[in-house]
């Protein structure tokens, strides 16, 4: 796969981090922000190429995070380098919601094409995930001229106040906050590892069972008539809530259900879209067409952009309705356009037949630990759940091999309660599995 490099290890030389990673960290303390959740180890990043993370020490580590599933072809990606700088000598801004540049029609054209949304689409551009989510809620309630949203517990769409009352996947995120801005009753996620009643495994039609009816019978009979209901906003694979994916199911039964009332179904791929699973959009496994998506993290390579992508009768708002200065940024754009033509080339293949090794590596590991409950997923959005003795969580165990990983040269996060998250640049080779997967089990035998 390309970009290629002779690097075929991780190479640690200092302690982590080191001294130059250090001095960084201390300054960061001083000047920045303390309210980013970053995990336990410290990785101060200098260079990345590919596969692989250079740190401000020389250190060299397999990335098989990508940024929190952004670099989706890999760190600077050496097509897509050229399509920015290339980019960045013709035209670096206009502001799309006063002036036109081909860049906004090429990507929305794009979009029109791979969407799985039923006929034409219109897109809206932003520059982040919580922004396209915040794009999607205005029009959903600009479209039904209704209030209110379903969301699911476990979710996480982002932090700005609108995509904060959609948000649940922990306590922290809303901690401290007044009363979410928008009216937005949360249900349960089906996760058949963990039923929301008993916490135990339970089979896929039971728990997409008891999911439906807690929408149908419970809340549309109780607090939340289903002729208010905006829309319904679901992750296809929910990410930061443990790296779990809905029973196909469970979102065709969704899918239903906005069509009986005339809700808008809000699809969030900002995560486990672009490739990831193994098909362009992670709904695409369960072939529902929804009438809204958001994208963004993997669309940009690394370059800032989100995009919620509308049927085009929905996204009929007037002038004036809804704009942003800095989305559909033409670099932004040029990379997105690359990214594209990147994953259609081969990587959203190598997502799939690379990520199918990766998981077969990682079951392989979890008939020789027990203390993996879970391996799911799909393709390279891939979710290990550690669990203790008796099937609980096991966050403490997670957060010591996630440390241990680090210090072996292995970047991988935690989500959830006690789930590592897989989700490498799509363009990760077989070869490059082998290693990861030998310092997982050497990081689990020695975290034990
Ligand atoms: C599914 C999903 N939606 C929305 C967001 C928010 O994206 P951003 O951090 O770019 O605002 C995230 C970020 O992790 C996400 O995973």
């Amino acid at each position: 796969m390309t970009p290629s490099t002779e690097i075929k290890r991780p190479n640690i030389k200092t302690e982590l981090p080191g001294p130059k990673g250090r001095e960084i960290i201390a300054a960061d303390e001083k000047y920045v922000t303390p309210s980013y959740p970053r995990p336990d180890y410290k990785l101060v990043a200098e260079k990345g190429y590919g596969v692989w993370l250079e740190d401000a020490d020389g250190n060299v580590f397999l990335d098989c995070n990508a940024g929190v599933a952004v670099c989706s072809t890999g760190h600077c990606h050496p097509e897509v380098v050229e399509a920015i700088t290339e980019q960045t000598k013709r035209l670096m801004h206009m502001c799309g919601t006063d002036f036109y540049y081909h860049h906004m029609p090429d990507l929305g054209r794009k979009l029109n094409e791979i969407c799985p949304i039923e006929g034409d689409t219109k897109t809206h551009f932003a520059n982040s995930g919580a922004e396209a989510v915040e794009t999607a809620l205005k029009l959903a309630m600009y479209h039904t001229k209704r209030q209110k949203f379903i969301s699911f517990f476990g979710s996480f769409h982002g932090r700005t106040l609108g995509a904060l009352s959609l948000t649940s996947s922990k306590r922290a995120q809303r901690q401290g906050f007044a009363r979410q801005a928008l009216d937005v009753v949360h249900v349960p996620y089906p996760n058949k590892f963990r039923h929301f009643v008993t916490q135990k495994p339970v089979d896929e039609a039971s728990i997409v069972k008891d999911c439906v009816d807690w929408i149908e019978q419970k809340i549309f009979q109780t607090t939340t008539p289903p002729s208010e209901v905006a829309g319904i906003v679901i992750e296809a694979v929910q990410g930061e809530g443990g790296y779990v994916p809905a029973p196909k199911a469970f979102l065709q039964a969704i899918r239903r259900i906005c069509d009986e009332h005339g809700i808008m179904m809000i699809v969030d791929e900002v995560q486990s879209g672009m490739g990831r699973t193994g098909k362009m959009f992670a709904v695409e496994h369960s072939n529902v067409k929804p009438d809204i998506m958001c994208l963004a993290k993997g669309i940009g390579s690394g370059l800032p952009i989100g995009a919620t992508v509308a049927k085009a009768e929905i996204m009929s708002w007037h002038k004036g309705a809804h704009a942003s200065t800095f989305g559909g940024n033409p670099v932004c754009i040029a990379s997105a356009l690359k990214t594209i033509e990147l994953l259609q080339n081969g990587l959203v293949d190598n997502a799939r037949d690379t990520g199918k090794y990766l998981e077969d590596g990682l079951k392989k590991l979890q008939e020789k630990y027990k203390q993996i409950g879970d391996v799911r997923g799909y393709g390279m959005m891939l979710g290990v759940e550690f669990v203790k003795e008796n099937g609980d969580p096991d966050a403490e165990l997670r957060d010591k091999i996630e440390m241990a990983c680090f210090n072996r040269g292995l970047i991988i996060l935690g989500c959830g309660t006690s789930t590592i998250r897989w989700s490498p640049p799509l363009i990760l080779t077989k070869e490059n599995v082998d290693v990861a997967l030998e310092i997982f089990d050497a990081a689990i035998a020695e975290s034990l």
